[in-house]
């Protein structure tokens, strides 16, 4: 396993190390790794010669500075996952190894895509996912680069990036990965106490009853009934909770393309979001 901190050194490992080396699958993490993760790799290292995983919490994305502090990490663990699950190379670099001495993300104007659920509720969030996630694949210069579909609505504004940007990295999405339990699988989970984590399950259980609910009666019912539900659960506040077509994210009103339900909801004073297919 090769650890490196900066770009540069990515470029002369290429040349020098994985000389032979054909086909580069990357993930781009925050750390604290967990299985969700391990699936992404694993995958990456399965289709391609040489696999390469990041590790920087970026700090342009927290639209608030209590969560950038309290987000966990755990580099030794991560390495040791990462080199269990078949990764080769961890690029884990400091903050002035990427934005030098201007940390500060530029603008992400991808109109509604940008704007609605995730963009509403963080402001800013975006625009520093796109502004590291362009610099992460200039940086690595992978063929494939791997996505988990937790984060649907980021998933969807990377793979505008890379179509507006021409960026010459193919975008593989990824399943969502759940616990036994049903909780989806996040960094943030550790963060949950014993009774917090019970209380996250609604959010399953809720998605999972609007999936059969689904197209019996239209989107916006299964919307609205979802909400109630989840509303009423204890210990859960409900940031959002819509019912949208997952080409673009508009309003659903029927069951005539892929429907998704995105949910962010407050647990214990951490912010978990989820995704279902309804149809
Ligand atoms: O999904 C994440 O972990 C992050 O948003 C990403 C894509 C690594 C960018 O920091």
């Amino acid at each position: 396993m090769i650890l490196f901190t900066h770009p540069d050194e990515w470029k002369a490992l290429r040349s020098k190390v994985f000389t032979s080396a054909g086909s580069v699958g990357y993930v781009p993490t925050m750390g604290a790794l967990h299985a969700g993760h391990g699936s992404l790799i694993e995958r990456a290292a399965k289709e391609n010669e040489i696999c390469v995983c990041s590790i920087f919490v970026n700090p342009t994305q927290f639209d608030r500075s209590n969560d950038l502090e309290a987000y966990p990490r755990t580099l030794s663990a991560d390495i040791e996952l990462a080199k269990r699950y078949g990764c080769d190379a961890i690029f884990a670099p400091g903050v002035n190894d990427i934005y030098g001495d201007k940390v500060e993300s530029l603008r992400a104007d991808y109109g509604f895509l940008t704007e609605t659920l995730e963009g509403a509720e963080r402001p800013g969030h975006f625009d520093g996912v796109v502004t590291i996630v362009r610099l992460l694949l200039d940086a690595i210069q992978a063929d494939k680069a791997y996505f988990g579909e937790k984060d649907f609505q980021q998933l969807a504004i990377i793979r505008e990036l890379v179509r507006r940007e021409q960026i010459p990295t193919e975008i593989m999405p990824c399943t969502l990965i759940r616990d036994t339990d049903g909780l989806a699988m996040s960094s943030r989970n550790v963060r949950l106490s014993p009774q917090g984590r019970q209380n996250a399950l609604a959010i399953y259980r809720t998605l999972k009853e609007m999936a059969e609910r689904a197209t019996k009666v239209d989107p916006q019912m299964v919307q609205h009934w979802g909400q109630r539900h989840l509303e009423q659960q204890p210990g859960v506040e409900l940031e959002y909770l819509s019912v949208v077509y997952a080409d673009d994210f508009q309003e659903a009103s029927d069951w005539s393309r892929e429907v998704r339900a995105l949910v962010a909801a407050w647990v214990d004073g951490v912010r978990l979001i989820d995704n279902m297919a309804l149809n």
